[in-house]
């Protein structure tokens, strides 16, 4: 018996080894953590229990059958992340370059079937050289069962990807459909093909870095939602994400404790729009003084500026918050800033986060790079999310409200439930001065000046929205924490429905 014993500690010792001392001291060499490090610190402490220790590739060509370690270059299993379940993979780079075998990607799918079937979110460590080559066709069908897992996943558990070394090929495919991604720094790259295939098809001499790090995909592609300076701090960031989510779509987000009173009052909010209309103001401000504690976890931070993302709590709930960003590009809406809000209004609805809006928007961005990058489809994705969208929402115009845009930013017209606006906000079809020169063509500069001041002090103001009801209130800017708190409290009853369908068909 005890020896029997003693073969499972020797089993379990040489899989916990990995690659080998020499291979791991190369990843720490690179900065990188190995893969059980990764886990380690993810999930909390002594939580992990593991599946598939012992599973080993079953490939014969090359070799390979020589070389058979155990787990085959992935940890797979569950744990908890703050007390909630949660289930990870977590490629181990020191076996194999961490690429990806037929029983690596039925280890993996093992996880997601199981996270599916559960209830919970699954986290995904990728750190891979890509498809085993050794493996050939077996290893293109391991990737597309991982791929039908994430299409199937989606809108179900939450999926979140970090990439914490090479993640290439066919192979980012998988992070790119699950809900958010996050790099690290220097150590980590995606993309679809590498520097010398760019070198030898387009002539284009670029690093692999330039091509597809961090900041590429942060600043530029937007296909990442964030990068970190190092492991540790991405895996922090993603156990902080982690709170804000409900473990599936069958459930509600965790309501945290909190130590902000909801009904706080804001006198400064009063002052925080300029008396120049043209002025910028950082609408980050507002979002932090309307948050539990302050406490934001923005998306995309580094793409579209003109529109802010992320998540806040009010009285300890989860709330999505998309917000024009007046400091950049005057917070007009553009093809990019559409995409990104569009993508995360789609993520909170799917997942009973309600959502609160923050507008102040001159509008579309005019331009032919923007006609003919398609804005008229992408702006439509952002009205559409909106339109669909079922959980809470409540809006707060602080400022600008115009024309298109106006309808876009979750407006009382797109089903919304709370529409406040500031007495501050100016709700019109467009400009007074563009408007008055529209009504008055042919007439002098002076008379067109005078229109427009008629024109502003008319429609340049919340009331004739007001009067309408498509503003349910115009709310002093200090009570608007209590007032979304209250709004939301209200509605954490709201049932609504969409007509069946067998799904939509989002302009996308
Ligand atoms: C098998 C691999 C491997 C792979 C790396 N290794 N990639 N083994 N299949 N795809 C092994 C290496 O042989 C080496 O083994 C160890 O992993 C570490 O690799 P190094 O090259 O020494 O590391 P490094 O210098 O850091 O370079 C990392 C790398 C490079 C850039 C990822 O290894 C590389 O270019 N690998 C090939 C990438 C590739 O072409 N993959 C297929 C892409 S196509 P030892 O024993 O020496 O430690 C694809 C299609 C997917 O993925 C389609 C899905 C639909």
């Amino acid at each position: 018996m005890k020896d029997i014993l003693q073969e499972l500690e020797d089993r379990r010792r040489v899989a916990r080894q990995g690659g080998g001392e020499r291979r791991v001291a190369a990843q720490h060499a690179k900065g990188k953590l190995s893969a059980r490090e990764r886990i380690e610190l993810l999930l909390d402490e002594g939580s992990f229990e593991e599946f598939d220790m012992f599973v080993a590739h079953r490939s014969s060509d090359f070799g390979m059958e020589k070389d058979r370690p155990p787990g085959d270059g992935v940890v797979t299993g569950w744990g908890t992340v703050n007390g909630r379940l949660i289930y990870v993979f977590s490629q181990d780079f020191t076996v194999f370059g961490g690429s990806l075998s037929e029983t690596h990607a039925q280890k993996i799918c093992k996880i997601m079937d199981m996270a599916l079937q559960n209830g919970a979110p699954v986290i995904g460590m990728n750190d891979s050289g890509g498809a085993r080559i050794q493996e050939g066709v077996n290893s293109l069908a391991g990737y597309a069962e991982v791929f039908q897992r994430n299409i199937m996943a989606s809108g179900v558990v939450p999926q979140i990807s970090l990439i914490m070394g090479p993640c290439a090929g066919g192979a980012v495919y998988s992070p790119a459909m699950t809900d958010f991604i996050f790099m690290v720094k220097d150590s980590s790259y995606m993309f679809v093909t590498g520097p010398d295939v760019v070198k030898t098809v387009t002539n284009e001499v670029v690093t692999a870095e330039e091509l597809g790090g961090a900041s590429t995909h942060t600043k530029k592609s937007s296909v990442a939602d964030g990068a970190y300076e190092n492991d540790v701090e991405a895996l922090a960031e993603t156990r902080r994400l982690i709170d804000f989510l409900p473990l599936s779509n069958r459930e509600r987000a965790p309501v945290r404790p909190f130590f902000d009173n909801p009904l706080r009052v804001e006198p400064s909010l009063d002052t925080l729009i300029p008396d120049n209309p043209h002025q910028p103001y950082d609408m980050k401000e507002l979002i932090l003084k309307l948050a539990d504690e302050g406490d934001f976890f923005e998306i995309q931070a580094a793409f579209a500026g003109n529109i802010v993302i992320g998540f806040i709590r009010i009285e300890g709930q989860s709330v999505g918050v998309v917000a024009n960003q007046p400091m950049v590009l005057a917070g007009c809406l553009d093809i990019d800033s559409s995409r990104k809000a569009a993508r995360f209004v789609r993520f909170c609805d799917a997942f009973e986060i309600p959502i609160l809006t923050l507008v102040d928007v001159p509008g579309f961005l005019p331009g032919t790079s923007q006609e003919y990058g398609g804005v008229i489809k992408h702006g439509a994705k952002l009205l559409f999310a909106y339109g669909e969208a079922t959980v809470p929402k409540v809006t707060v115009i602080t400022r600008k409200a115009y024309g298109g845009a106006y309808d876009v930013m979750a407006s009382k017209h797109l089903r919304g439930d709370f529409n406040y606006a500031w007495p501050t906000a100016e709700i019109a079809v467009m400009g007074a001065k563009g408007a008055t020169e529209i009504i008055y063509r042919g007439k002098t500069a002076e008379e067109i000046a005078e229109r427009a001041t008629e024109y502003e002090a008319r429609f340049a103001t919340p009331f004739v929205a007001a009067e309408r009801g498509f503003i349910d209130e115009v709310i002093m800017p200090q009570s608007t924490r209590r007032r979304i708190s209250r709004a939301f409290a209200s509605l954490r009853g709201k049932k609504l429905s969409n007509p069946w369908k067998k799904h939509d068909n989002i302009p996308l």
